[in-house]
């Protein structure tokens, strides 16, 4: 069920997702090489429970952390750990929720820690720039397929690709609403978007091919198929009658 949001409930998703953008900031500052990323995880519980809120991520069907930490081939769901270190040339992609006053906030950023290679470089650029694409010219009455439409042509332009296994999603009193929001698709087909929707558009961009497979000893590290790297960008939007509104920004 698509729920559209009041302006009594956008009040408190916009305070949900402000934390979880200041979240990523902080983590931002203190992406480095040498950091565990035990340490990034505690970070922001520790900043998500100061601001009043609860990490939408620890416990949600028993994954065991508040952020996750997915680095170089892990496309999402890499879990934050004692023994993982940030080195030269990773690239990370830091996934945050946020649950206060019954709405959940969602947003993702991949980080370069030290000096990477330009290819890899210009994969996070370019897996950033899917989600501007995505977004360009949504507004109410847009198409679903709009979306994934535009990603897809952008990622594929540059000979990356798509995952299709994982999609973004509508968000608001559960972290996870209907719609489904992929990030492949055809412009023009598919529902339409309506003011007062909010949703997590989040493309997960792989150098190359689509294909990922799940770890199977701990259950979520998402992985390529092929080794190759994976980038991740999310932020939470309301749909207007204008545009949109990135509540993650
Ligand atoms: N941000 C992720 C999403 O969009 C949620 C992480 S799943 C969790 O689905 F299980 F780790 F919480
Ligand atoms: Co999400």
């Amino acid at each position: 069920m698509i729920t559209l949001k009041s302006e009594h409930d956008l009040e408190k998703m916009r305070v949900a997702n402000r934390i979880v953008r200041d979240v990523l900031l902080l983590v931002a500052d203190n992406v480095k090489v040498g950091v565990s990323t035990y340490h990034l995880d505690k970070l922001a519980r520790e900043y998500i429970e100061k601001a009043g809120a609860t990490p939408s991520f620890l416990n949600y069907h028993g994954y065991p952390a508040s952020i996750c930490t997915s680095i170089d081939d892990v496309v999402v769901h890499g879990i934050p750990s004692k023994k993982v270190y940030l080195e030269e040339g990773n690239i990370i992609g830091i996934d945050v929720g946020a649950y206060i006053h019954g709405f959940h906030g969602d947003g993702a950023r991949t980080f370069i820690v030290g000096k990477t290679t330009p290819e890899k470089e210009k994969l996070v650029q370019v897996t950033k720039e899917c989600f501007f694409m995505g977004i360009d010219g949504l507004k109410n009455g847009s198409r679903l397929g709009d979306i994934g439409g535009r990603v897809q042509a952008h990622a594929e332009s540059h000979g990356y690709s798509v995952v299709r296994d994982l999609v973004g999603h509508g968000i608001g009193r559960e972290m996870h609403e209907d719609p489904s929001v992929p990030n492949y698709g055809k412009i023009g087909r598919g529902i339409r978007l309506h003011s007062g929707m909010t949703i997590a558009i989040e493309p997960m961009i792989n150098m190359g091919g689509y294909a990922v497979t799940t770890d199977q000893k701990d259950g979520w590290t998402v992985r390529t198929r092929d080794g190759s790297p994976s980038a991740h960008y999310e932020n939470t939007v309301l749909i207007t009658d204008e545009g949109v509104e990135i509540l993650t920004l």
